[in-house]
């Protein structure tokens, strides 16, 4: 049973999404990638496609930035910036493969009403920024380990005025933060303690006692890789047990296939950049 104070509230978003168009394994820079393993570029775009529907269908706004050839890591469309309040803090990339990435992104801001900001620290936009408007007046979670520097947290917070959180990633499976935490509404998470470090565990508890924990059986299977508009949450179809969890917390878990696209190691959060106006 969902007591009233648990009912949840959808709002409506704006999303960026990117189609796999050219989408491959063609280099290994996270562990789930295996470059022998064969992608089915057919049914990589179907699940997309799933995807942008599901997210359509709830009432969102889905942009679809251009795919681009020579890029097979585009379609993770999370880390091309991080938006908040209308203004876009641009993504450097880590790894050379994907560092046009950015500019692609940073074209697309710089041709629509939104604030650009370019960055000078290395960091994968939304993979390791995540943002709650209503915690603490608005808080930015960011991580690092793997990907993002630091450095870039720091940036963030002066290009965006709002404090950011630096929580240490330490398990390689779950490199960038969007694989280990989600926001499911304005202030609430849930995470995968184990995918952190001691202290950065003792800051989460301290910071949301009221997340929603997952297990690592959930955050394996992708679950904690998910869009939430307040109440919907669009999670892979592996994540039966997170889904079930969360829908005890009030929310109402949407399941949808993606199994193409893990082989990146990436699944619905990856694939989709929120932009706050
Ligand atoms: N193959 C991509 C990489 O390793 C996957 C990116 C996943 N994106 C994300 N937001 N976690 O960079």
């Amino acid at each position: 049973m969902v007591s009233v104070n648990q009912e949840r509230t959808p709002r409506k978003r704006t999303y960026l999404m990117s189609p796999p168009e050219h989408f491959a394994v063609e280099y290994a820079i996270n562990p789930w990638m295996d470059t022998e393993t064969p992608v089915d570029a057919g049914l990589a775009l179907k699940q997309w496609e799933g995807l942008r529907e599901t997210l359509a269908g709830l009432g969102h706004t889905v942009h679809v930035l251009p795919a681009e050839p020579g890029l097979p890591d585009m379609v993770y469309a999370a880390n091309g910036a991080f938006v908040v309040d209308g203004v876009a803090y641009g993504a450097r990339f880590r790894h050379e493969q994907r560092a046009a990435e950015a500019t692609a992104h940073r074209a697309f801001y710089e041709s629509g009403d939104w604030g650009f900001v370019a960055p000078s620290e290395t960091n994968e936009g939304e993979g390791d920024f995540a943002y709650l408007p209503r915690a603490y007046g608005g808080l930015i979670l960011a991580g690092y380990g793997f990907r993002t520097e630091p450095a870039a947290h720091a940036e963030a917070q002066e290009v965006l005025n709002r404090p950011a959180v630096s929580l240490r990633l330490v398990d390689p499976r779950f490199y960038h933060l969007d694989t280990a935490l989600a926001a499911l509404d304005d202030q609430r998470i849930t995470y995968f303690p184990g995918a952190f470090s001691v202290a950065s565990q003792k800051v989460l508890a301290q910071l949301f006692p009221d997340a929603v924990l997952a297990d690592e059986v959930d955050a394996f299977a992708f679950g904690l890789n998910l869009v939430s508009d307040g109440r919907n949450v669009v999670l892979n179809s592996e994540s039966t047990g997170l889904a079930g969890k969360l829908e005890a917390a009030g929310y109402t878990p949407v399941l949808v296939e993606l199994g193409e696209l893990k082989k990146g190691g990436g699944s619905v959060k990856c694939c989709v950049a929120e932009l706050r106006p």
